[in-house]
């Protein structure tokens, strides 16, 4: 794994925060080509500015031309996508009578319609080219559910079906298509949404109560199975929902 990412071009959405950073950051160290797009142009200048990367990529991934036009840009100018990594991701932090046509709208049109976006838009080039890898974000929520974030747990769900109908599309195409499904990970995203942002002493109450580890994760802990994941160690894995959970679906 430490050269094959030398000569790889990879693509991360949602690659200015939390575990999109990370994997940005992990590909980058081993050499990669990494483009960041994201909507957040602060966040992804500071990724791309502190990394040495090109300049990042800027939009909504719930707008398919956006989509297909970020990846026809990745393939003009750098010849070739072999990575897709889907981190973009948002939450709406209610039950369904909480949640607006709106909140549910805004919720699948970035986790679902966005990832599916990306994903139709890198297939042709990974096809072209006999090999590619799609490395998407569910989440422990896309199994086993969770009370009080409707939109997000179904949206979570549908990415792990995604991910499998798309792995079983494109089996003899030489594209593999997992994803990673992670528990608590200390990103923004923890506080995004939310009333009053949780405390530290909150959110280690969350921990000793929920899970196993009795710890959040480092969004480098799940980044760096999303390397794997794309790694040629990976290479007769397909369709797998990989929990990075601290053994919270173990139960
Ligand atoms: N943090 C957790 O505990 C957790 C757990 C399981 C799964 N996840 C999933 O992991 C992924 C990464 O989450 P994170 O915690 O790193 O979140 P984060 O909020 O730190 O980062 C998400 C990034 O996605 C970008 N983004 C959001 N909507 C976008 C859009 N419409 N178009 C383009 N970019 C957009 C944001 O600007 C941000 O940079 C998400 O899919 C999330 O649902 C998070």
């Amino acid at each position: 794994m430490t050269t094959e990412f030398a000569d790889r071009v990879v693509l991360v959405t949602g690659g200015a925060s939390g575990m999109g950073e990370a994997s940005v950051r992990r590909f980058a160290g081993l050499g990669a080509t990494v483009v960041v797009f994201d909507r957040d142009a602060d966040g992804a200048s500071r990724v791309c500015s502190e990394l040495g990367l090109g300049a990042p990529m800027l939009g909504d991934v719930a707008d398919s031309a956006v989509c297909s036009a970020a990846v026809n840009e990745v393939v003009a100018e750098h010849g070739r996508l072999d990575v897709l990594v889907n981190a973009a991701g948002t939450i709406h932090r209610a039950d369904s009578l909480g949640t607006t046509d709106d909140d549910w709208r805004r919720v699948m049109g970035v986790n679902v319609d966005g990832m599916f976006w990306m994903c139709r838009a890198a297939l042709p080039h990974m096809i072209e080219a006999g090999r590619g890898v799609i490395v998407n974000f569910g989440s422990i929520w896309g199994g086993v559910g969770s009370a009080g974030s409707t939109a997000y747990c179904v949206s979570k769900g549908a990415v792990h079906q995604l991910t499998k109908a798309l792995a079983l599309d494109h089996v003899l195409d030489g594209v593999r298509v997992n994803a990673v499904a992670p528990g608590e990970v200390n990103t923004p995203m923890l506080a995004s949404e939310r009333a009053t942002p949780p405390s530290a002493e909150d959110l280690q109450a969350l921990a000793d109560a929920t899970i196993p580890m009795k710890r959040l994760a480092d969004p480098d802990e799940i980044a760096g199975v999303v390397v794997f994941l794309a790694s040629d160690d990976a290479s007769y894995m397909t369709g797998e929902i990989v929990h990075v959970d601290a053994g919270y679906t173990a139960r």
